[in-house]
């Protein structure tokens, strides 16, 4: 590998924008290459940010030998072919969340990366959230968890309401919060059990609103609430609670500010965090940076398919238990695949 991790970015839209603005903070990264279906918003990203070239070909970013790590920014749909085919090429991988829309395609992309011997870091930020981080530590062996994400409304024409394209927000979003759940509960799960409803959005979107349960191997257990009826501004849009014995964290403000309980002080906020978290309260730097050590070093990421797989095996199976009304088992080692 070149010294700086070439990055090349695919999928050239607002979220790629947030990796693209936190890359200068990331020493070692360099942004090299630009695709995008839209030729326009691969140009403007080579305007803003420099680099090699830009093109509406993201197979050109994939066999390009200069090319070290793709970041995969595109719609949920195109995460699978374009993950496995950066893969055979060698490729480190920065792919957004979900890290793809069914259990078998998450597999896919596990086994393509293992056998390649890449690195991969699925976009699951509230991980790298500098409170969530605290919380982890402060907090090691939770007995009862709670997440929620309830979200402003998304436009009923939007590209992730689509069932082919971003299959619902569920899947889409719901897996930020499934993975938030594993990393505090610190287990994987073993079971999940929900019920839902689809009044928000109606169509053919499917349910919009979901209250799931995920048992952990551990035996720690945690609730999953997740919709985008409107954002209720006392709890905010990303809400959590950690329950140990005796103790707890309760994460609001987007987890900008926790409410503690059994610990000397009462509350933790941006105050108590220093310059670098101050800065990335929503962790999208740490992940970057997280993701080029892991990659320059070859090193597996703490996010890697692995934990993407899950996440959206979580969100997988809570649908599947609201279709059918009952627990549904999560086993989530080789052994759910090859028996
Ligand atoms: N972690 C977060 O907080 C967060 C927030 C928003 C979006 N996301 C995720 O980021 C990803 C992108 O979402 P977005 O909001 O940036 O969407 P977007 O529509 O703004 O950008 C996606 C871009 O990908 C391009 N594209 C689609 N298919 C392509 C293909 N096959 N090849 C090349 N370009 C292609 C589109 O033209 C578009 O410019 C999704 O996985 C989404 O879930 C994550």
């Amino acid at each position: 590998m070149s010294e700086a991790l070439r990055l090349g970015v695919i999928g050239c839209g607002l979220r790629a924008r947030v990796y693209c603005d936190g890359a200068a903070e990331v020493p070692g990264l360099r942004l090299t290459a630009y695709a995008d279906l839209r030729p326009d918003a691969a140009r403007g990203f080579l305007d803003s940010y420099g680099g090699d070239y830009a093109c509406d070909d993201p197979g050109r970013v994939l066999a390009d030998p200069s090319v070290d790590a793709v970041l995969i920014c595109t719609w949920h749909d195109t995460h699978t072919s374009l993950a496995v085919e950066a893969a055979r090429r060698g490729k480190h991988i920065l792919i957004e969340k979900p890290l793809a829309l069914t259990i078998d395609e998450c597999w896919e992309i596990e086994e393509a990366t293992r056998r390649a011997g890449v690195t991969v870091c699925t976009g699951l930020k509230m991980r790298f959230m500098p409170l969530v981080r605290r919380a982890r530590a402060m907090v090691p062996r939770p007995i009862v968890l709670t997440g929620q994400m309830m979200n402003d409304r998304v436009p009923d024409t939007a590209w992730s309401l689509q069932p082919g394209i971003g299959g619902g927000t569920i899947i889409g979003a719901g897996c930020h919060t499934a993975d938030l759940l594993c990393y505090l509960a610190g287990a994987d799960p073993v079971e999940v059990y929900a019920a839902g409803s689809n009044a928000i959005h109606g169509g053919p979107a499917g349910l919009d609103a979901l209250v799931g349960v995920i048992r952990f191997a551990n035996g720690a257990v945690a609730s999953l609430v997740h919709g985008d009826p409107g954002r209720n501004p006392y709890t905010s849009t990303f809400f959590c609670q950690v329950f140990g014995l005796g103790q707890g964290i309760c994460l609001h403000e987007r987890y900008r500010q926790a409410t503690l309980w059994g610990f000397e002080a009462a509350t933790l906020g941006v105050g108590d965090l220093d310059a670098r978290e101050r800065a990335d309260l929503e962790g999208d730097v740490a992940l970057l940076r997280h993701f080029s050590d892991c990659a320059r070093a070859g090193r597996p990421s703490e996010a890697g398919a692995r934990e993407g797989r899950i996440a959206t095996t979580i969100m997988v199976k809570m649908l599947a238990s609201a279709a059918a009304g009952r627990p549904q088992q999560v086993e989530v080692d080789w052994r759910s695949r090859y028996g």
